[in-house]
């Protein structure tokens, strides 16, 4: 009787373990659409209230940033008030992360003062920015927004088209997503919340990628040798790593001793981002002998052919995107964009 109720409480431990690494562990998704490649933020000078203000000013911290007009009668405020919102879900120290900054394209109706007095009115730390014509030109340009000044000529009461999306750009200064208009600040908030704590992630970055022609994957990846793999997987593998190749759901748990439980081989583990020469490596030389649990060796028990077929397999299971960062098609590195300069003009070396 006692040990039956200790095998039931090492159970009950057990699934809750695995249950909260699963949650713990799972791929986020944004709510945001996330840029494949990063690119650093433009570094334009632009002119607040509280004197020149340029993005690199916010680095280490998230900036949020998003473009409109004071006179704008309805998109801007909502956008403006959700963002102060979002950061109202989030704790005070994580809110005192993130930076909004408001970049006017109506420098001809909007001083930095009246813009300074626009973004206060929904939050205190808001910081309201505009520039030259040529400086908004630039920066709307590198972050890939679109406005129109409606017959300005005519009348004083002109509107103002534009995009309404926001832009996240991170920690290090990297634009790595956006939020299209009418995001709710909710999600906003449980991505700035993902964001804070983890940074974007390369897998995010890969699955937001275009799908290319999978040309040399479909060569690859013949029927008959995913047909051949499966099997000796099944011989193989899958006593550890699962008969659907999903591994130990508390595969990312460290173990008292420092080791591992079987990971999935499928696309929701990491084996796709290992090169094919590590993936050989591993398969044929084993890892971690030196721990009870581990990975052994196959050099002894299966041919390369064999390893190759089984790696056919799992490569079966993988996305697309996955199967060509692993042949090396993508490459997920930063791409630092080139440093954008305005050319000065009276108006723009003139200090507030
Ligand atoms: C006795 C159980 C066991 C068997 C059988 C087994 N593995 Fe593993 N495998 C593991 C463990 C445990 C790890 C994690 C080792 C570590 O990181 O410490 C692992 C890791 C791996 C990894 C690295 C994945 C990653 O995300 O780091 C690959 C690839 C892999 N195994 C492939 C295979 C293949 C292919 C087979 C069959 C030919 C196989 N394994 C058979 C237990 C096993």
């Amino acid at each position: 009787m006692k040990k039956n109720l200790a095998t039931l409480i090492v159970i009950l431990l057990l699934s809750s373990a695995s249950i909260w690494s699963y949650q713990r562990f799972a791929l986020y998704q944004f709510h945001g659409s996330v840029f494949q490649e990063p690119k650093l933020a433009a570094e334009i000078v632009l002119r607040s209230a509280s004197g020149p203000v340029r993005l690199s000013d916010y680095q280490g911290k998230i900036t949020l940033l998003y473009f409109g007009y004071t006179s704008c009668p309805d998109v801007c405020p909502t956008s403006l008030a959700n963002l102060k919102l979002t950061l109202g879900n989030l704790s005070p120290e994580e809110a005192a992360q993130v930076q909004v900054v408001f970049v006017s394209v109506d420098p001809a109706r909007d001083t930095p003062e009246k813009l300074g007095r626009y973004v206060q009115m929904f939050d205190a730390g808001f910081i309201g920015a505009t520039g030259t014509r040529e400086e908004i030109d630039l920066i709307t340009a590198a972050f890939n927004v679109y406005y129109k000044i409606n017959n300005s000529e005519s009348s004083e009461n002109y509107s103002v088209d534009h995009s309404g999306f926001i832009t996240v750009i991170d920690r290090s200064g990297y634009a790595v997503m956006s939020w299209p208009h009418g995001t709710p600040p909710g999600e906003m908030s449980e991505d700035l919340r993902y964001l804070l704590r983890n940074g974007m992630p390369i897998s995010a970055q890969i699955l937001a990628g275009p799908t290319y022609t999978p040309v040399v994957c479909a060569v690859t990846l013949a029927p008959a040798h995913i047909r051949g793999g499966e099997w000796l997987y099944q011989h193989h593998c899958a006593q550890c790593h699962g008969s659907d190749l999903a591994g130990n759901p508390a595969w990312q748990v460290e173990l008292a001793d420092g080791s591992h439980l079987p990971p999935p081989l499928d696309g929701n583990g990491k084996a796709w981002q290992y090169s094919e020469q590590d993936l050989l490596q591993i398969i044929k030389e084993g890892r971690s002998l030196d721990k009870p649990m581990y990975m052994p060796a196959f050099k002894n028990g299966l041919a390369d052919w064999e390893i190759n077929f089984i790696l056919t397999y799992m490569k079966s299971k993988w996305s697309i995107n996955q199967l060509n960062y692993q042949h090396g098609f993508m490459t997920l590195t930063p791409q630092a964009t080139q440093t954008l300069v305005a050319t000065p003009s009276p108006t723009n070396t003139a200090t507030p």
